[in-house]
């Protein structure tokens, strides 16, 4: 059992990153049963943050309508105060109560929702989400995800989720409770343990401010969006479309420095392999980038634990959720 004797949640002033000390104090695990996630919606309530699992990554949670809470999340990840959080609700009819939805918005969240995409929308002016969520802007990222224990919580707490990924900033997002927990410790209040995360990148984010604008290749492929739209998406980085900020070129990264495109790892590399090659670890043996996509950040935290200062990655090719993965992978190889 987990130690009882914690706090009441803790109030903002102590959501500052602890210094590292040695503790045998654990990050409290909750079940994904009724019990936990009522558990989870009250720690929610009283202004605490949440880690749970979603078909993506896991997210760290808050009350976005709790200026304390979200300043939490901050502080726990060490994150940029630039850089604005995603809403989760149970449904689009909770969406609609927070921000406003043109034709496109309807079509691609009646496709995709819930799931892998986040729709960035007008913020309506009395919708009571925290500005530190949009970081000033008078736009909202939001998300309904496809996944029964976020599903549950969401519906549990009753109100709007702010949650980024739940690592610490610039760090490889987390695809199981364990991460979390190596991440973030004792930062957060606690964590619902879901398994592993099927989709394994984050949500794919389209801006239908305006014409509908691809902000991150993510867990659904755009050919599917630009097949459901009928058109093709406008590319990330193009001037007349709004950018997703805290795009840092750097993020997602393990400790090794990382070389990309590599046929085969050059001496003192470790390899991270894909398709029929012989690697340390490999993203996909068959060549499935869906298989790619679920394993990708367990083996950039595999690659950690191994030590690896070295890291050649195998040519992934760029269609579908290979365009997630190479997206991800590029930032893991930037410099920093
Ligand atoms: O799959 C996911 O999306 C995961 C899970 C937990 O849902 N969440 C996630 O959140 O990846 P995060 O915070 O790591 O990434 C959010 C991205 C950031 O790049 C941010 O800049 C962008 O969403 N974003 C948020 N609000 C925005 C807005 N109003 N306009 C443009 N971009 C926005
Ligand atoms: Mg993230």
């Amino acid at each position: 059992m987990h130690p009882t004797s914690r706090p009441t949640y803790r109030s903002t002033a102590s959501h500052q990153p602890k210094r590292h000390v040695m503790t045998d104090e654990q990050l409290l695990t909750l079940t994904p049963d009724v019990a936990g996630l009522e558990k989870a919606a009250a720690i929610l309530r009283g202004g605490g943050l949440v880690s749970f699992p979603t078909e993506t990554v896991y997210g760290l949670g808050a009350d976005a309508r709790n200026d304390a809470a979200v300043a939490g999340i901050y502080a726990a990840k060490g994150r940029p105060s630039f850089n604005p959080l995603i809403v989760h609700l149970p449904d689009m009819a909770a969406a609609e109560t927070y921000c406003d939805f043109n034709e496109t918005a309807r079509q691609l969240a009646g496709a995709f929702w819930p799931g892998a995409l986040t729709l960035v929308l007008p913020l309506k002016a009395d919708a009571g989400i925290s500005k530190l969520v949009t970081a000033g802007l008078n736009t909202l990222a939001v998300r309904v995800p496809d996944h029964r224990v976020a599903a549950g919580l969401l519906r549990a707490f009753g109100g709007p989720v702010a949650a980024p990924s739940a690592n610490p900033s610039g760090k490889v997002s987390p695809t199981t409770a364990a991460h979390v927990s190596a991440g973030l410790g004792t930062r957060i209040d606690a964590v619902v343990d879901g398994g592993d995360c099927a989709v394994g990148v984050e949500s794919t984010i389209v801006s239908c401010v305006g014409a509908p604008a691809l902000l991150r290749a993510g867990g659904i492929p755009v050919e599917a969006l630009e097949a459901c739209l009928g058109h093709p998406l406008q590319a990330p980085h193009d001037p007349a479309t709004p950018t997703a900020p805290g795009q840092l070129a750097s993020h997602y990264a393990p400790r090794g420095k990382v070389r990309l495109n590599a046929p085969y790892a050059k001496q003192g590399e470790v390899l991270l392999g894909f398709g029929p090659v012989d690697a340390d670890l490999n993203l996909s043996q068959a060549g499935d980038l869906t298989q790619a996509a679920a394993r990708l950040f367990a083996c950039l935290h595999a690659l950690d634990a191994m030590g690896a200062d070295a890291i050649a990655v195998s040519p992934i090719p760029d269609h579908g959720l290979g365009r997630a993965i190479n997206d991800r992978l590029k930032r893991a190889a930037a410099p920093r």
